[in-house]
C-alpha cells in the first residue's frame, strides 16, 4: 500500500473543487502524499485508489443528496465492493452547497453508508462546532457545526474565486490533516 491519501470529488461549477484542493493541502501539511482525483477521470485511477491508505470523498449537495456525477462514481465502485477491495481502508467525506444547511448532512450520511458498504473505516471531522454562541462568529472553524465530515457553503451568486469563504477552506484542510494523521497512526 502506498503512503498516499486519495481525494475523489465531483464539482459541477468549481466550488467543491476549491474545497477538495483545501482538503488535499491539509493532507500535505501533515506530511503525507495526496492524489486529487475528479470523478470525471476516475477510470484512470482505480489502481491508485486500491493502493491509497485512505480515500476522502467529496461532492456538492444537489437536490439534498450527492450529485449525479458522484453517484456515478459510487455505482462504478460496485466492482470494488464485489471483491471488498477497500475493506479496512480509511474513509472520510466533505460536501458543499448553497444554503447553510441545504440538507448537506444527507450527503455526508450517504457517503458514510457508502463507505460502510465498502467495509471502510469512517474518520469524522473531529472539530467542535463554531459560531454557536454569543462569542461565536462566521469566521469560526466548523462554522456550520458538522461532525460527520466537513461542510462548506458557497453563495449561489458568486464564482469559485469568491466563495466558499476561507473559514470553510481551513475547516476542510483540517479534515485532510486528520485523515493523514489517522492513517499514520492506523498503519
Ligand atoms: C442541480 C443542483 C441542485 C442543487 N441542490 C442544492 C441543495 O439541495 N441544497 C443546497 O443548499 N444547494 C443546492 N444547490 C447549490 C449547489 O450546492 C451550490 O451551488 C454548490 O456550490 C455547487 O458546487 P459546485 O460548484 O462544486 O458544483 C444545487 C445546485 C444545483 C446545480
Amino acid at each position: 500500500m502506498s503512503n498516499t491519501i486519495a481525494v475523489v470529488y465531483h464539482s459541477g461549477y468549481g466550488h467543491t473543487k476549491v474545497i477538495a484542493e483545501a482538503v488535499a493541502q491539509g493532507v500535505e501539511e501533515a506530511n503525507a502524499q495526496v492524489q486529487l482525483i475528479s470523478v470525471d477521470e476516475v477510470d484512470n485511477h482505480w489502481d491508485d485508489l486500491a493502493q491509497a491508505k485512505g480515500i476522502i470523498f467529496g461532492s456538492p449537495t444537489y437536490m439534498g443528496s450527492v450529485s449525479a456525477g458522484f453517484k456515478g462514481f459510487m455505482d462504478k465502485s460496485s466492482k470494488v465492493w464485489a471483491e471488498q477491495g477497500w475493506k479496512d481502508k480509511l474513509a472520510a467525506g466533505f460536501t458543499n452547497s448553497g444554503s447553510q444547511s441545504g440538507d448537506k448532512l444527507n450527503t455526508l450520511i450517504q457517503m458514510s453508508v457508502f463507505a460502510a458498504q465498502q467495509s471502510m473505516i469512517w474518520v469524522s471531522l473531529g472539530l467542535m462546532p463554531g459560531n454557536n454562541s454569543s462569542k461565536g462568529s462566521p469566521e469560526d472553524l466548523n462554522r456550520i457545526g458538522s461532525y460527520l465530515g466537513a461542510m462548506a457553503q458557497s453563495n449561489t451568486d458568486q464564482g469559485a474565486d469568491e466563495t466558499p469563504p476561507n473559514t470553510d477552506k481551513e475547516t476542510a484542510k483540517l479534515l485532510g490533516k486528520r485523515m493523514a494523521e489517522t492513517a499514520a497512526r492506523f498503519h
